[in-house]
């Protein structure tokens, strides 16, 4: 079964056509990434399947139901971070996902806080108010506070935008620990590299469009292989940073 699965979607806000007859399918349990550059509409379209706007034509089932007839059961059904909406800067990171926790009737919520703090590496900062985080900081927090409660699909708008090389790391690694567990993820990026090393399947939109769609595989077929000039691989400026400051380390517990 396709945990998302969007046909002829169309939105326009006012005269501005956003979306124009979007399609595109992610089956459960896979990765999917969405790439598009900015004012694309990638935020338009997992907002629509998220509830949080309606579309004005086409049809959209997530988790087999419709989110403008049946937006409790999507609702129940997925998880959208990148949004901030959740975060209440006056509260600690770890009342935050207390408060959460408590809301989405985990069974034992003080646990859930602390392996999330944990996971996302916010265990030092947890007792501030989340006002005084840094944005890095606020988006691991938004990230941890989406994974309270475990829903089968979770929804990722740029999770990784302004994030440090190793927060960056860390945050693939839960994404692909999400996957592995059997959570549909879909993601929207700007970064090639991201969905490169991520997602199973990769959709691109364009002017309102998915004007291409498929595996690494099937999008590199698309252009001629370059030719190879330098034989030695310069290290990136990625590699250079990362060995100096350390790759993160906290990633082998996340599975727990
Ligand atoms: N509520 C709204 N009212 C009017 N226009 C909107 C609204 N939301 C988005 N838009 C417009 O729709 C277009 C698509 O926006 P959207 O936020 O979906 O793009 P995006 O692909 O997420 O971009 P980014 O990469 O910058 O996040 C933009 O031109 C934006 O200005
Ligand atoms: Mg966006």
């Amino acid at each position: 079964m396709n945990a998302i699965e969007v046909h002829g979607l169309h939105k326009s806000f006012k005269d501005l056509h956003v979306l124009h007859g979007v399609d595109l399918s992610v089956a459960a349990g896979s990765i999917y990434a969405l790439l598009g550059s900015n004012g694309a509409g990638k935020t338009t379209l997992v907002q629509i399947l998220s509830t949080l706007l309606r579309a004005d034509a086409g049809q959209v089932l997530v988790n087999g139901s419709n989110p403008a007839t049946h937006p409790q059961q999507v609702r129940e059904s997925l998880t959208l971070t990148g949004q901030f909406a959740t975060i209440d800067g006056m509260l600690t990171g770890r009342e935050n996902l207390l408060l959460i926790a408590r809301l989405r009737r985990a069974s034992e919520p003080e646990h859930v806080a602390e392996e999330l703090l944990k996971r996302f590496d916010l265990t030092e900062a947890a007792s501030r108010r989340a006002s005084t985080y840094s944005g890095g900081m606020l988006r691991r927090l938004d990230l941890a506070m989406g994974l309270v409660g475990k829903t089968p699909i979770v929804i990722l708008d740029e999770p990784t935008t302004g994030l440090d090389p190793q927060s960056r790391i860390l945050t693939w690694n839960i994404i692909r620990d999400l996957a592995a567990a059997g959570t549909t993820v879909m993601l929207t990026t700007q970064y090639l590299d991201e969905a490169e090393q991520l997602a199973d399947r990769i959709a691109i939109l364009h002017e309102g469009r998915i004007i291409q769609e498929g595996t690494l595989a099937e999008l590199r077929k698309l252009l001629p292989p370059a030719k190879i000039e330098h034989i030695l691989k310069e290290p990136t400026l990625e590699d250079i940073f990362l060995s100096l400051v350390g790759s993160p380390s906290i990633t082998e517990e996340a599975s727990s």
